[in-house]
């Protein structure tokens, strides 16, 4: 039997939200970490990893495979039988809380993120599986509010009683190397929240407190947030859907899910700690266009 730290592990997305802290704990287990980036060159990654560029042999002696439905779009079947042609045994999926949503609710598709029909390839694939559902990332705190919060003390948006739990992007990387290295989670499709529901109004004091600073929200027309989201290079459908999808936590409060504490073995990570680690991209001194993108380098 093939020990796991003898296994060639790719990750798709690497270069992304969870791919960056995925990698890590990947590297730091030992592991032997493969990494898709259409851009191999720019992607940043540390040098013990082999990063390729999307193509046929990017599945030579990979045993298992991280895949992120943003990076391989509606292709998800295919990529998963070409590698386990290649050899590969096992593929752990990204997915979303939201996966068996009507499919104009899951905003998310409008940018070309096939949840549902990524976590069905990984089912279907003959692959062991697993398929992480997961819901808001505290990260995308910073694509909604930063720009306005760098700008000035005011933050408008719609329901401010809207209320969700955030997930850290570290505790859900964490719970993907669980599933890539450990047997415990396949067959499941772990549901993954923050440790509890904030309040947008709730969010947005705890990013103040973090920066240093307080903010006040403004609750404002939800078409006003629509149109502020497209200024900020949403498209238009994607505005509507993440707009229209907060307000129907506004009159149901998200989920909070036990999973990640049962899976880490400890409290999930509180978005008042990510606020703290964060605080930087929402500091007002620091020019827009020198803003780090908590994505990765600048493109
Ligand atoms: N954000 C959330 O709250 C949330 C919640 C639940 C589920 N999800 C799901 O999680 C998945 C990942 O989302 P994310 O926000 O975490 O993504 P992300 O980390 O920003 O993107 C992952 C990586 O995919 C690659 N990529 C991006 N667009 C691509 C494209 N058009 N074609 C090929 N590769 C592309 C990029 O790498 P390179 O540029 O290096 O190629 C990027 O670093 C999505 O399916 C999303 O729906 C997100």
């Amino acid at each position: 039997m093939i020990r796991h730290t003898e296994e060639l592990v790719l990750v798709t997305g690497a270069t992304g939200l969870v791919g960056r802290p995925l990698v890590d704990l990947l590297l730091a287990q030992g592991v032997r970490v493969r990494a898709v980036s259409r851009r191999p060159e720019e992607a940043g990654l540390p040098d013990k990893v082999d990063v390729v560029a999307p193509g046929a042999g990017m599945f030579e002696g990979v045993g298992r495979v991280f895949l992120n439905p943003r990076a391989v779009g509606l292709e998800a079947a295919e990529f998963l039988a070409e590698a386990r042609r290649a050899g590969a045994a096992r593929v752990v999926a990204m997915s979303a809380l939201n996966v068996d949503h009507p499919l104009e609710q899951q905003p998310s598709r409008q940018r070309g993120d096939f949840n549902k029909e990524s976590e069905q390839a990984a089912v279907a694939s003959g692959l062991d599986w697993c398929a992480l559902r997961s819901g808001y990332y505290a990260v995308n705190t910073v694509s909604q509010w930063g720009a306005q919060i760098r700008a000035g003390d005011v933050v408008r948006s719609p329901f401010p009683e809207a209320a969700w739990a955030p997930l850290h992007e570290r505790d859900l990387a964490e719970v993907a190397a669980r599933a890539l290295l450990g047997d415990e989670l396949l067959g499941r499709r772990p549901v993954l929240t923050g440790p509890r529901a904030l309040t947008q109004q709730e969010m947005i004091e705890a990013i103040g407190t973090a920066a240093g600073r307080p903010l006040r929200y403004q609750a404002v027309p939800a078409e006003a947030a629509e149109q502020g989201l497209v200024r900020q290079g949403f498209s238009e459908g994607a505005a509507r859907g993440f707009i229209a999808m907060q307000g129907l936590s506004y009159l149901q409060p998200g989920l909070v899910s036990p999973e990640v504490e049962e899976i880490l073995g400890r409290p999930g990570l509180g978005f008042e700690q990510w606020a703290a680690e964060h605080a930087a991209d929402f500091d007002r001194a620091i020019p827009a266009h020198a803003v780090r993108d908590p994505r990765g380098p600048k493109r």
